[in-house]
């Protein structure tokens, strides 16, 4: 018989015991739960509740579980419908009547919030660490290849040349803001729900700040009803893993092309490759594939809680219990996708010469021609016709705007001097390029600062998170 046996004749059908179980996902919530039932326990004692030795002898059986989990010495059994039933029959088992009074003054539905938020703000920590992590790999790969041009694309055609820094660190500021997300899903579940109960509080005389402040949480959340039927905090993880996978996607998919014989821009490493089993010559991007791919059950998750969610009245209802999985499976998986584009980054080689080779395809000038003409007075428009005629000439003589003589461009303008050859060079035209957030060498390496500043700031802010996580360890 369950737990909750008492007013029951039989007990469940094995089919619905089955149904019913979250054991087998909430079981990786362990240490949470043994974290949140170690400072109830402790509270219960401080407040005259349970004798002081009942929650010694709660805390040393607790102690023990943990370290018989943790040895792999812990079975669990199927008549446990949850990680919170299994924790506390095995402590009743063990230590006798003091196990039977640890549940005073709570209810699994404060229990299971409180877990979830404590395995919330650990995984969010986890995600920062590993967001950060790649962030440095993108500034150190864009350091390292800093006089690096190649063409710019909008509609993935060739459009105007830019450093592959400002290309790799606009990657390193969505990662940032990525990091950010994370951040705001921590501080979501960082308030603590125990002592709301199964959902109306209770009438034992609880510190409900003590258990908060003991578990690392901020505060308390100030409406029972509210504490137990809030999931918002898994639905900002969510969504920030969420929007962290797209962004992956997107590098993972220009990692595809670029390592493509058609761009040859880069080189994964072999350690970062697969073969096929049939055509000996292939080095398949899979992992960066495999990214893209991984995106899809990214927002799977997001999608599935936000209906879970949708229309279930106050207060707790069983829905909730299929909060976990997903959260879990989300974190997992961007973990390793971030683990794995770091590495596949900073082992990949940058074929410079290749892409500043494709420079010279795409008429990248173009804009630069047309500015020659602006700024000796001819209204852009007409420029940008001018030049787009001239382009013209090039398609028809299968050649680049480089090509074209000094006589060919002063017929098609009187502005045209000889120093037009100028405005064609590749590397003054991305030098010129000094706007602030411009890809000029110089604009280039004043982001270079901001994004070592965001990263020391970042550092420090996990430092933080780490130190309120590591209690419940
Ligand atoms: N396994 C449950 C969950 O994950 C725990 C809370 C159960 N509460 C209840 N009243 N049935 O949500």
């Amino acid at each position: 018989m369950a737990l909750w046996g008492g007013r029951f004749e039989v007990g469940v059908a094995t089919s619905t015991q089955e149904f019913g179980a979250s054991l087998p996902v909430d079981k990786h919530l362990y240490r949470e739960d043994i974290a949140g039932s170690k400072a109830h326990a402790a509270m219960l004692a401080c407040q005259g509740i349970i004798s002081d030795a009942d929650a010694l002898a709660i805390r040393d059986g607790l102690d023990a579980i943990k370290e018989d989990i943790e040895a792999g010495a812990f079975t669990f059994s199927v008549d446990d419908e949850d990680i919170h039933m299994a924790i506390e029959s095995e402590l009743t088992r063990r230590i006798g009547e003091a196990g039977k009074r640890l549940h005073t003054g709570r209810s699994r539905n404060d229990q299971v919030a409180t877990d979830t938020r404590l395995a919330a703000k650990h995984l969010a920590g986890q995600l920062m660490e590993a967001t950060l992590k790649l962030g440095r790999v993108l500034v150190e790969t864009a350091e390292s290849h800093s006089g690096a041009i190649l063409p710019g694309y909008t509609h993935l055609q060739h459009a105007q040349p830019v450093l592959l820094a400002h290309h790799l660190l606009a990657y390193s500021w969505m990662f940032k803001r990525d990091f950010d997300r994370q951040k705001n899903a921590f501080d979501a579940a960082d308030a603590c729900p125990l002592g709301a109960a199964a959902l109306a509080g209770t009438s034992y005389p609880l510190d409900r700040r003590m258990t908060a402040f003991e578990l690392g949480f901020t505060g308390v959340i100030p409406n029972s009803l509210d504490a137990v039927s809030d999931r918002d905090f898994l639905l900002d993880l969510q969504y920030a893993c969420s929007v962290c996978a797209m962004h992956l996607s997107r590098l993972a998919e220009e990692i595809v092309l670029w390592s493509s014989s058609e761009f040859g821009f880069i080189t994964l490493s072999d350690a970062y490759s697969t073969g096929s089993s049939i055509m000996p010559q292939k080095k398949n991007p899979d992992f960066a594939e495999l990214i893209r791919g991984k995106t899809g059950r990214v927002y799977g998750n997001l999608m599935q809680l936000l209906v879970t969610m949708k229309g279930l009245p106050l207060a707790y209802n069983k829905d909730l219990q299929e909060d976990k999985e997903g959260m879990l499976d989300s974190t997992h998986t961007l973990l390793q996708c971030l683990d794995v584009m770091a590495g596949m980054i900073s082992t990949a080689t940058f074929n410079e010469d290749v892409m500043r080779r494709a420079c010279d395809r795409g008429y990248l000038a173009a804009t630069d021609v047309a500015d020659y003409l602006a700024k000796r007075g001819m209204p852009f428009r007409e420029a940008h016709a001018v030049v787009g005629h001239l382009v013209l000439v090039c398609e028809k003589r299968g050649c680049d705007l480089v090509d074209l003589t000094s006589e060919d461009f002063k017929q098609a303008s009187n502005l045209f001097g000889d120093d037009i050859a100028g405005a064609l060079d590749i590397e003054s035209i991305v030098a010129a390029r000094t706007t602030e957030g411009g890809t000029s060498p110089k604009a280039v390496a004043q982001q270079l600062k901001l994004c070592r500043t965001a990263i020391v700031a970042a550092e420090a802010m996990l430092e933080l998170v780490h130190t309120h996580d590591a209690m419940n360890r």
